[in-house]
């Protein structure tokens, strides 16, 4: 009996464990240079090492508050199906395809990455 309890708890402790990769964690400073880092290098391949347009679109600001966020969110995560445009859903959660659409609608930042890792 008493064993039977203890399997459960390890269970139990084992769910919890599990809950917050299910869950999209809001983008905290260690995620947000991680995610600076891949738009700048992934991204920056198509869209050009500044954003501002190569094979794919410029993604400055001024071209991005032309779009709603969500749509933009929606590209990131889903690609564009027939275009060159990936989909990052293997990658990046939801949150964080709406977090790199605000920062894009921003302004991109250029390096939270080494700043915050000091
Ligand atoms: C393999 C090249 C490639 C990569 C890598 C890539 N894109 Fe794209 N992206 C494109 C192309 C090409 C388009 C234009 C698609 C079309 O014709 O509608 C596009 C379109 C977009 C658009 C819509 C822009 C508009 O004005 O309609 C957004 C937003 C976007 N990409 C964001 C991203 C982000 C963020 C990343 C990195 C996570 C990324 N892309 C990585 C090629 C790429």
């Amino acid at each position: 009996m008493t064993k039977l309890r203890s399997v459960w708890f390890v269970c139990a402790l084992g769910w919890l464990g599990v809950m917050p990769t299910w869950a999209d964690a809001p983008v905290d400073s260690d995620q947000a240079a991680k995610l600076i880092r891949m738009v700048r290098q992934d991204c920056g391949s198509c869209h050009g090492m500044r954003l501002t347009g190569g094979l794919g679109p410029a993604l400055t600001p001024q071209a991005m508050r032309e779009m709603p966020v969500e749509s933009i969110a929606a590209t990131i995560y889903h690609g564009r199906p027939g275009t060159p445009m990936p989909p990052w859903r293997a990658i990046i959660n939801e949150t964080q395809a709406q977090w790199i659409a605000e920062q894009l609608q921003a302004g991109f930042p250029q390096e939270l990455a080494e700043r915050t890792s000091r």
